[in-house]
């Protein structure tokens, strides 16, 4: 989707079928500077087996377009996919870029409510090397090329979630879906309903032209999943939360969807490699790779 205007980055959306995740490849056509926003790393839970056939695409087409991946930047500690942002910072430099892999810098919180459920230590001192590249403070501002960015907080789905604005496109992670889907579940330890609304406040006071990208869409109803609306269109028809929406009222729309909502499927598995950025546990003595599955926790 090429765009007339300087500030408009190249945006070229991957949907992840079997989860329903919006990958980005998000590049500045002055430069051909590059990010690669929520990369899906393959996961089957039947036999355990990883892959990088969804996020290889992402790969070609910023080969093909001459493209130099600056960022891979995760929008928040994921419950229903596993990352693949860690495994392509490896095959990047492998290939001669210098991706920084970056979260906001709640991804912190999140591992101290999550770690121990894993048996992992509750900060990042068993990191070699470390996960992350870069840990954004809120509102903190970056560039993709000669784009200007920033790091929006957008708490309430989980602490550390973030949505990055870059030139015109923000890249709205688990807060607004698509205006017919509403919003994120607040649900998970950590979610708070009050807190997405606040949030939801902050992405509203940006311009109605904002181009919206959603980080998920299951196609609502049967439509073709879709990826793309604006802030306008989201204060004038979001499902869960328009422009005059109060927050009591969303809030108990959102407590009591919630209440109806199954446990993601994957939620084991993604949070405990999600938390450090897609790595993978380090392989046993007999050289395999175990994820834990624990049991009545829950
Ligand atoms: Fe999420």
């Amino acid at each position: 989707m090429p765009s007339a205007t300087a500030a408009a980055p190249q945006v070229s959306a991957f949907h992840h079928r079997d989860t329903g995740t919006w990958t980005y490849l998000v590049a500045d056509p002055a430069t051909r500077a590059a990010a690669i926003v929520d990369p899906v790393l393959d996961f089957d839970p039947r036999s355990g087996r990883t892959g990088l056939d969804s996020a290889a695409p992402v790969l070609e087409r910023a080969a093909a377009d001459g493209l130099r991946i600056d960022w891979l930047l995760e929008t928040h500690a994921h419950a229903d996919h596993l990352s693949a942002a860690h495994a392509l910072r490896e095959r990047l430099r492998a290939h001669g870029h210098a991706p920084r892999l970056a979260i906001g810098r709640r991804i912190g919180e999140v591992r101290r409510v999550f770690a121990p459920l894993f048996g992992l230590p509750d900060d990042a001192s068993d990191e070699r090397p470390a996960a992350f590249d870069h840990l954004f403070d809120d509102d903190e501002g970056f560039a993709v090329g000669a784009l200007p960015a920033r790091a929006i907080p957008v708490p309430g789905h989980t602490q550390d979630s973030l949505a990055y604005l870059i030139g015109d496109a923000l890249f709205a992670g688990d807060s607004l879906f698509l205006p017919d889907s509403g919003t994120a579940r607040c649900d998970f330890p950590g979610g708070d309903a009050a807190m997405l609304y606040q949030s939801i406040q902050r992405l509203y006071r940006l311009g109605d032209a904002t181009r919206v990208f959603v980080c998920h869409d299951y196609g609502k109803d049967g439509r073709e999943p879709a990826c793309e609306t604006t802030i306008g269109a989201q204060k004038r028809g979001n499902l869960h939360v328009r422009a005059d929406t109060g927050e009591a009222e969303f809030v108990a729309l959102r407590e009591a969807r919630d209440r109806t909502l199954a446990v993601p499927a994957l939620i084991l598995p993604s949070l405990q490699v999600n938390l450090r950025g897609g790595a993978l546990p380090q392989p046993e003595a007999n050289g395999v790779r175990y994820l834990k599955l624990p049991l009545d926790q829950l």
